[in-house]
């Protein structure tokens, strides 16, 4: 098993391991299916999504267990399965378990792409007055039992709190719903890639990620903070991170024609490599004629930026523990732990 006991990996990746192991997710007899088509998910986000559980009232004891739980990224997708474990690409999320005088209930909250992640990680063009637009809201949706049921999850089912009925109610009412209800275009937004910089001795990243593992950490923050709830002392929470290392970044001047025209052509040719019609397989070279990565988006900070330095082998998946935090606009992000490697051999399951 990856990752046992809070474990520490990073996989150390050139870009082409992600699409070559869709591809071989996807199998042999469907080749004909886009990148695209392999990596959306079915439509309708959160379509039987509750707002708050309906607790069972336990008199003030902590009568619910907090489950921090992973699976392959895309696992639902019969065609993808459990392949990205290969790559070390894992889905975070928290289940809640109450027992009740033997009764039990169980409820989901997952932080995600309102779109999609491909949504969310690509503009939408518009090709008359060369504008990029883009849908990134990433929100919390709970459900009813274990989403997926309880073999889905089969990186991590970690106990990690108990909680009352009461405190429960107090992490939806006084951090899930306000964060969660905010018009669309609000923060928090989903951003896939995190830029960091060669230096060891940097440790804040020059563009930060915020990915399902963010959302995750900062409902247990919360609890830890706020509620006073505690984390198991032998846990430490560690998601993936898809990493784009730099020598630095620098802003995009967008209103220089000539920039812009950089910026849009770039993100142009990602949304056609991606959703284009051709074969997986042969997009595979578009990806690769794409590299090293030139801009970034940071949905978060709404803003372009130039990456420097971005050379072989451009991307990095990282699966390394991180301290417990909240939403970075809301608090000062805390440093981040370096990663410690181990052969990539390691993360072959
Ligand atoms: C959060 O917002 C999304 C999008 O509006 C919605 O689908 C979801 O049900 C909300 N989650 C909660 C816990 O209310
Ligand atoms: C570009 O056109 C779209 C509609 O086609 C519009 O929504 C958007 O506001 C326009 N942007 C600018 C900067 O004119
Ligand atoms: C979670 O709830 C479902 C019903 O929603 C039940 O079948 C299952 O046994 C429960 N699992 C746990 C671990 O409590
Ligand atoms: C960005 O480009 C515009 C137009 O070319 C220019 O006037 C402006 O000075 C530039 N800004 C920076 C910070 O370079």
């Amino acid at each position: 098993m990856l990752c046992p006991g809070g474990g520490k990996v990073m996989a150390r990746l050139a870009a082409w391991a992600v699409p070559v192991a869709l591809l071989l997710s996807a199998g042999h007899a469907q080749g004909a299916d886009t990148l695209a088509s392999i990596l959306e998910q079915p439509a309708g986000w959160c379509h039987d999504g509750i707002s708050v559980p309906d607790l069972l009232d336990d008199g003030g004891m902590p009568s619910v267990e907090v489950i921090v739980v992973q699976a392959p990224l895309f696992s639902t997708n019969p065609k993808i399965g459990q392949k990205l474990r290969w790559v070390g690409l894992f889905h975070t999320a928290l289940v809640f378990v109450q027992s009740v005088n033997g009764n039990a209930k169980n409820w989901t909250l997952e932080f995600a792409a309102v779109t999609n992640v491909l949504g969310s990680t690509l503009p939408q063009l518009d090709e008359e007055n060369r504008t990029l637009h883009w849908d990134n809201a990433a929100r919390y949706c709970a459900t009813e039992g274990i989403l997926w049921g309880r073999e889905h999850w089969t990186q991590m089912f970690e106990p990690v709190m108990r909680l009352t009925a009461a405190q429960v109610s107090q992490l939806f009412q006084g951090f899930v719903l306000p964060l969660n209800n905010t018009q669309r275009s609000a923060k928090p937004r989903y951003q896939l890639w995190e830029v960091v910089s060669r230096d060891p001795t940097a440790h804040q990243p020059l563009v930060q990620d915020i990915t399902c593992g963010d959302g995750t950490s900062w409902v247990l923050h919360h609890a830890t903070t706020v509620l006073g709830a505690q984390l198991r002392s032998d846990f430490q929470l560690h998601y993936t991170s898809i990493v784009v290392p730099a020598e630095a970044v620098e802003p995009a001047n967008v209103s220089d024609p000539e920039e812009w025209q950089k910026v849009f052509d770039y993100f142009r040719e990602m949304v056609q490599v991606v959703r284009g019609k051709e074969a997986a397989l042969a997009r595979l070279f578009d990806v690769l004629w794409m590299l090293p990565v030139k801009y970034i988006y940071d949905s978060n900070a709404a803003s372009y930026f130039r990456v420097i330095g971005n050379s072989f082998p451009w991307l990095e998946v990282r699966n390394r523990p991180l301290p417990l935090h909240g939403p970075p606009w809301l608090e000062p992000v805390a440093p981040r732990a370096a990663p410690v490697e181990l052969p990539l051999a390691s993360v072959v399951v």
